[in-house]
C-alpha cells in the first residue's frame, strides 16, 4: 500500500493505493482557512496544514485501518510557491505567504530586472513566486527575516513534521525563482540576490527519490510499521501530471482548480520567459514541463457564488448542458491579478457589456467563458513557446461542469478528454511517487495515463462566435489596463 498526501489550497486529501495502483480509498480534511488581511494578500497558518493532514489520515484510518497499516511508501504534493519560514528550532515565524498573494509585486519586478533571474531560472520572477516574498519580508519584517533558518515550500514543511528532514525536490523548487532549472540545483547567486544562503534551503532530490522516513511516533499513532519512506513528491501541478500520466512529450492537461493551469510535458528544458509561460522541472528525473497559470478559475465561480448567494453547482446547473453562444457580456477573471499571460498583480476583474436583460445565468455564463478565454490565452502563450497541443485532458473540481468543459473545448478549439471514472489528481500522483520511491519501479511505467471515458469536442457551430468573443476579450485587458 502507498499513501498520497496532497496539501491543497482548500484542504488536505489523503489517498491509499495498492501495489497495482488501484485506489483503496481517500479522505479529505475540513476546509483550511485562507486569510486576506489586506488587498492582494493571501495567507495560511501552517499549523492548520498539520491539523488537516491529521484529519484526512484519521478519515482514511477509520475506513481502511488494515490497508493503512500496510503502507510502505508515502508521497507528498502541495500548493506551490508559498513562503514557509522557520527558525532554528523549526518553529514557524509567520503565516505562510501563499501562491496567490501578490503583495511582493514591486520586489518581483526589481528581481526580474536583474537579468540573472530569467537566465538561470528560465522564468519571469512572478510576484507569486517565493523569492520576491522573501525580498518583501526582508524589507518589511527585517527582525523576522534575521531569524530565518529555513525557507520551505508548503509540502516540505509537512515533510519536516512527518520525517524531521529539511528536503525538497525539483518540481516545486523550480517555482521559487532560486533554482537553476536546467541544471536542477539551487543557484547560490540568486539566493544571495535576496539576502539568503544555500544552507537556508532544503536539500534537493528528485520527486521519485526517497526524502526521509516517517517518524516512529507518527507511525505508531496511525498504526503504521517502521521505516516507511517519504518520497520527494512534487508541486501540485507536477503531482497531478504524474497522476494523469502527463509525463511524455505532447501530453497535456487543463486543470480547473482554485487556479487554472494548462500543463504540457516536455522531454527537454524549453524556457521562454517572455511568453509568461512557466518552464519548470518535472517530478521525474531528466524531465521538464511548461505551464501557464491563471490565478482564479473555480475561485472566480466561487466569488460569483458568494456574491449571488447561490451555490456553484446551482449556478452552473442553471445553464443546462447545451453550450450557448457568448451573450455579449464579458467577464475578466483577474480577481487576484493575473500571471499568464499578463504578469500583472494590480489588474482586477470586470464584467463588461451588461444590460437590463443580463440576469444571473448570463453572468454565470460570462464567468465560465471568461475563465475559458483566460485558458485560451495560455494556449497562445504555449504556442509562442514552441508547444503545439492536439488535445488536452481535463481535471479539477471545475471539470464536473459539462457546460464549462464544452466552453473550454470550443474556446481552445481542441478535444477535451475526460478520464474514465476515478480520481487521478495530485493525491494519486503523490501516491505513485511514494510507490516509485519505496519500490524503485520505473517512473514512466508507473505514471501511465488513465483510459479516456469520453471526449468533449469543440461545438463546431459556435467556434466562430467563440472566436469573436475571444478577440473582444483580448482587447479588453489593454483597455482596462490603460484606465487603471
Ligand atoms: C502554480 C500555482 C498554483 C498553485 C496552487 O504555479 O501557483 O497552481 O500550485 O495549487
Amino acid at each position: 500500500m502507498y499513501l498520497g498526501i496532497d496539501l491543497g489550497t482548500s484542504g488536505v486529501k489523503a489517498m491509499l493505493i495498492d501495489a497495482d495502483q488501484a485506489v483503496i480509498g481517500s479522505a479529505s480534511s475540513k476546509e483550511v482557512t485562507t486569510t486576506r488581511p489586506h488587498a492582494g494578500w493571501s495567507e495560511q497558518d501552517p499549523a492548520d496544514w498539520i491539523r488537516a493532514t491529521e484529519e484526512a489520515i484519521a478519515g482514511l484510518r477509520a475506513a481502511h485501518p488494515a490497508e493503512l497499516a500496510a503502507v510502505r511508501g508515502i508521497g507528498l504534493s502541495g500548493h506551490m510557491h508559498g513562503a514557509t519560514l522557520l527558525d532554528g528550532e523549526d518553529k514557524v515565524l509567520r503565516p505562510c505567504i501563499m501562491w496567490n498573494d501578490t503583495r511582493s509585486h514591486r520586489e518581483a519586478a526589481a528581481l526580474d530586472a536583474d537579468p540573472r533571474f530569467r537566465k538561470i531560472t528560465g522564468n519571469i520572477v512572478f510576484p507569486g513566486f517565493t523569492a520576491p516574498k522573501l525580498a518583501w519580508v526582508k524589507a518589511n519584517e527585517p527582525d523576522l527575516f534575521a531569524k530565518i533558518r529555513w525557507v520551505l515550500l508548503p509540502k516540505d514543511f509537512l515533510r519536516v513534521w512527518l520525517t524531521g528532514e529539511h528536503m525538497s525536490e525539483m518540481s516545486d523548487s523550480a517555482g521559487t525563482a532560486w533554482l537553476d532549472t536546467g541544471a536542477r540545483k539551487w543557484s547560490g547567486d540568486l539566493l544571495a540576490a535576496t539576502g539568503l544562503e544555500e544552507r537556508q534551503m532544503p536539500t534537493l532530490v528528485e520527486g521519485t527519490d526517497a526524502a526521509g522516513t516517517l517518524r516512529p511516533e507518527l507511525a505508531a499513532k496511525w498504526g503504521l510499521g517502521e521505516g516507511i519512506i517519504v518520497a520527494g513528491g512534487a508541486g501540485d501541478n507536477a503531482a497531478s501530471a504524474c497522476g494523469m500520466g502527463t509525463v511524455r512529450e505532447g501530453a497535456a492537461f487543463v486543470s480547473l482548480g482554485t487556479s487554472g493551469v494548462l500543463f504540457a510535458a516536455n522531454a527537454t528544458y524549453l524556457p521562454n520567459p517572455e511568453s509568461a509561460v512557466h518552464a519548470f522541472c518535472h517530478a521525474l528525473p531528466n524531465t521538464w514541463h511548461q505551464m501557464g497559470v491563471i490565478l482564479s478559475a473555480t475561485d472566480a465561480l466561487n466569488w460569483h457564488s458568494r456574491v449571488t448567494g447561490a451555490s456553484a453547482a446551482d449556478l452552473t446547473g442553471e445553464l443546462g448542458e447545451t453550450l450557448k453562444a457568448p451573450s455579449g457580456v464579458t467577464f475578466l477573471p483577474y480577481l487576484s491579478g493575473e500571471r499568464t499571460p499578463h504578469n500583472d498583480a494590480a489588474i482586477r476583474g470586470a464584467f463588461l457589456g451588461l444590460g437590463h436583460e443580463s440576469g444571473r445565468a448570463v453572468l454565470t455564463q460570462a464567468v465560465l467563458e471568461g475563465v475559458s478565454f483566460a485558458i485560451r490565452d495560455i494556449l497562445e502563450a504555449l504556442k509562442s513557446a514552441g508547444t503545439q497541443l492536439s488535445r488536452v485532458t481535463a481535471i479539477g473540481g471545475g471539470s464536473r461542469s459539462r457546460y464549462w468543459l464544452k466552453s473550454i473545448a470550443t474556446a481552445l478549439d481542441l478535444p477535451v478528454d475526460l478520464p474514465a471514472d476515478g480520481d487521478f489528481g495530485a493525491a494519486f500522483g503523490a501516491a505513485r511517487l511514494g510507490l516509485i520511491a519505496a519500490t524503485g519501479a520505473d517512473p514512466v511505467a508507473v505514471c501511465s495515463a488513465p483510459a479516456t471515458a469520453e471526449t468533449i469536442e469543440p461545438e463546431a457551430a459556435l467556434t466562430a462566435a467563440y472566436e469573436d468573443a475571444y478577440q473582444r476579450y483580448r482587447r479588453l485587458y489593454p483597455a482596462i489596463r490603460a484606465a487603471y
